[in-house]
């Protein structure tokens, strides 16, 4: 698949001129439109487009396996220009293919803009309902010039279109109405196709609307849920006002997607660099980082869990077990003495805590609690023990960090 952003202007080009190729093949195979010379030159101009993209995807496809036959039909046919190579304008029609590369390109815009959904669909319902009543148009203008009873006065095209949306919108005036047998099983299938479309947009309408805010809709299903348990579980107020602060906290930063959980559906070298980039901001905090080997800010940005903290939340206690380490991503956290109240130190983005027990094998010798919020990423006991084996500079670098914060304490 193509990058969406590879050669943006250039398949931007092709989508418009694919979309103008949609509009005016139809009318030239309908037979009954003469194009005034702006619309021949914008025609050559597309063609003239489609034989270039054809080209450079042939290049750069190198073979007709990687190409795709499907593709390459596509392509080919709306390269061509059919009705002046066969003088056959009903042959134009099949130009049509090409749009498929129009329905790729907004898929591939798609993805990427995401959190534009409801705009993205909104156009493309009215695009598409725009080109399914210009072609019907056409059809009608089609079979209309076939017919011998002409009452077409004034703009062909415009009385083609007038009927079409009369007829689809069951307005039905009556005062263009089918002659013959092919006419009014034509006019039979527009009329049944405009109750399809009404169908389809107001489906597509209704669909905009309960899809307005889905993170907005997942938040409040979420808050829904927890406050039911935490009513039914008779939480005290103080522990409530806690817990739905630190959901509303993750909701604002995150939208309350868990950074593990989407890591873990990657793949195993997508994970690797996806996570350096997004722990790229805390390894760059820590001075120690800055000198490290690339393998080893790897193998650490692999480890790390990210964790958040509610101001006044005791990251761990003393005399409590030691199993991770911790990076402070963003925020401040006090050391604290045994006896809970002395601040023996203030630690912020980029410092790390937690070392001591993981090292020295003993308890924790201080309470960590968070000032503020904290987004911390915490390393675990097994990864820091292999880490520490295979690194010799990081280990030196903690068993001097040790002795500078337990010299004189342990
Ligand atoms: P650990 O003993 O595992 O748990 C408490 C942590 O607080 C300790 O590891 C250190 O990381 C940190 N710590 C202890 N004393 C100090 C200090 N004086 N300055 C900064 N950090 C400290």
């Amino acid at each position: 698949m193509n990058h969406p952003h590879s050669a943006k202007p250039w398949s931007l080009l092709v989508v418009a001129s694919a979309t103008g190729l949609g509009l005016l093949s139809p009318l030239l195979a309908s037979g009954q439109i003469v194009f005034p010379l702006p619309l021949h030159i914008a025609g050559h101009g597309i063609t003239l487009v489609m034989m270039v993209d054809l080209i450079v995807r042939w290049r750069r496809s190198g073979s007709l396996h990687a190409y795709g036959v499907r593709w390459l039909c596509v392509d080919l046919l709306g390269a061509l220009p059919l009705a002046l190579l066969t003088g056959l304008p009903g042959l134009e029609v099949l130009r049509l293919a090409k749009l498929a590369r129009v329905v790729q390109t907004m898929r591939e815009l798609w993805s990427v803009y995401i959190d534009k959904w409801n705009t993205f669909r909104l156009l493309y319902s009215a695009i598409l309902i725009g080109f399914v009543v210009h072609w019907l148009s056409c059809g009608w203008l089609a079979l209309r010039a076939a017919s011998p009873h002409l009452d077409n006065t004034g703009n062909t095209y415009l009385r083609a279109l007038y009927w079409c949306v009369t007829t689809l919108t069951s307005v039905g005036y009556g005062d263009i109405i089918p002659r013959t047998d092919v006419e009014t099983v034509y006019a039979i299938f527009v009329m049944a196709a405009g109750v399809g479309m009404f169908g389809y947009v107001v489906g597509n309408i209704a669909h905009i609307i309960t899809n307005l805010h889905p993170s907005r809709v997942r938040y409040i299903e979420t808050m829904e849920g927890l406050n039911a348990f935490m009513e039914y579980r008779g939480l005290p107020s103080q522990l409530q006002h806690r817990i739905r602060d630190y959901y509303a906290y993750r909701w604002e930063k995150r939208l309350g997607f868990d950074e593990s959980t989407i890591l873990n559906d990657l793949s195993v070298s997508l994970q690797s660099e996806v996570s350096l980039f997004l722990k790229k901001d805390v390894i760059e905090k820590v001075p120690f980082f800055k000198g490290a080997t690339e393998e080893l800010v790897r193998e650490i940005s692999l480890a790390m869990r990210p964790r958040v903290y509610m101001p006044g939340d005791p990251i761990f206690r003393a005399g409590e077990q030691g199993e991770e380490m911790y990076f402070i991503g963003r925020g401040e956290v006090n050391v604290l003495a045994k006896d809970g109240t002395t601040v023996q130190a203030v630690l912020r983005d980029g410092d790390f805590f937690g070392e001591g027990a993981l090292v020295l094998g003993q308890p924790r010798s201080a309470t960590v609690r968070a000032i503020g919020y904290c987004d911390l990423y915490a390393l675990d006991k097994a990864s820091f023990a292999s880490i520490i084996q295979r690194h010799p500079g990081f280990a030196a670098h903690i068993e001097a960090m040790i002795k500078e914060r337990f010299g004189s304490h342990r």
